[in-house]
């Protein structure tokens, strides 16, 4: 019997890259995909022998625990969308309790969830990214271990997939590179974080779904060829796009006076700006630490030629056609 494998947030970063993978080897018979997407739509091209779309809401434990029904895995990302009443901790315990009740209702022998690399408490309680993340591992890691209790035979286990700073998150600010040779950052520019290609992270997550389950709670890293600074990132950028961009400090309360009135949502903007203040002081660190199996193949300068630069260089408006990090959908 092939492999079933459900994954959550197909249109993501992320998601999208690994439901094209999959979605091959699903037409090739290797195994079954299901796509757990709110706008069916947007997945069609996807859709044929060995895949469906599930549509619904997946904080909706009702829509999870009935679509999961009978996977051998399931990858799981948190979005960064919840209702205006909700801090941003709270919307993403509200997903996390969903997606615990979808593992423990169906006995889902597997979990790959995409985390990120910093384990820090960046001061920030309930407004907290950092908070939010480490919450979430803990309530999908609780539901393997309470699996792993009730049936001591079977073997249940969850990968926390724990990936760095997404180059992509750096589309955000296309205009002011494309028009400005800029981007502005409430950042040192001499720490060094992990960053690493969204493609990178969802090639690390295939392996890890379609290769064996752990027994109980494992980590991985998906953290780019080298940590890099931002003021590095100016630098690969340059060298990818063929010309300077350079990349400024603000201070904080300016970037989220700006942020909030381009209409950013005020949780996801304070979010960033937390963890942007943990960085400038040196708090954050890659968890695990970086090895072999944590260092990904695409550099930033790669990046730059391949993704950015016919986004600079195209004449359409300059409006970001990519998905963001921290923006509300
Ligand atoms: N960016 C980074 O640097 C970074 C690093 C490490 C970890 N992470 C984590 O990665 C996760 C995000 O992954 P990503 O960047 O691959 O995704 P993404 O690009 O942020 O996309 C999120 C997806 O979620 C879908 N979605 C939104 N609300 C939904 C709902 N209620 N039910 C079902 N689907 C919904 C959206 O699809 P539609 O709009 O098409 O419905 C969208 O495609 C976050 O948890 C973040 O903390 C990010």
């Amino acid at each position: 019997m092939p492999k079933t494998i459900a994954i959550t947030t197909p249109t993501g970063n992320v998601g999208s890259k690994l439901a094209g993978h999959l979605a091959d080897r699903a037409r090739r018979d290797e195994l079954e995909l299901i796509l757990l997407a709110r706008k069916p739509e947007a997945v069609k091209q996807w859709i044929g022998p060995g895949v469906r779309v599930c549509a619904g809401r997946i904080e909706d434990a009702d829509f999870l625990v009935g679509a999961t029904h009978g996977v051998d895995a399931l990858y799981w990302a948190t979005p960064n969308s919840f209702a205006p009443a909700l801090s941003l901790r709270a919307g993403y315990r509200m997903f996390a309790e969903s997606a615990a009740a979808a593992i423990e209702a169906n006995r889902i022998p597997h979990v790959v969830h995409l985390s990120g690399f910093a384990h820090v408490d960046d001061g920030g309680g309930e407004r907290s990214l950092f908070g939010a993340l480490a919450e979430s591992e803990a309530i999908l890691a609780d539901a393997i271990e309470n699996l792993r209790a009730r049936h001591p035979d079977q073997s249940y286990g969850i990968t926390h997939l724990r990936a760095g700073y997404f180059f992509e998150n750096l589309l955000g600010q296309l205009y002011y590179m494309r028009e400005h040779g800029r981007l502005f950052l409430p950042v040192n520019r001499g720490r060094r974080i992990p960053m690493v290609a969204s493609h990178d992270v969802a090639l690390k997550a295939m392996s890890c779904l379609l290769g064996a389950a752990p027994s109980g709670r494992v980590f991985q890293g998906a953290f780019g060829p080298q940590d890099l600074s931002f003021a590095e990132v100016a630098s690969s950028l340059s060298a990818g796009v063929g010309r300077k961009i350079r990349v400024h400090r603000l201070p904080s309360a300016l970037i989220r006076h700006q942020l909030l009135k381009m209409g950013r949502d005020h949780r996801t903007t304070d979010a960033f700006i937390l963890a942007f203040q943990a960085i400038s002081q040196g708090k954050v660190a890659a968890e695990p630490t970086r090895d072999r199996s944590s260092t990904t193949e695409m550099s930033l300068k790669q990046w730059a030629t391949i993704a950015l630069k016919p986004l600079i260089e195209s004449n359409e408006a300059a409006a970001c056609p990519a998905r963001v990090q921290y923006e509300a959908s």
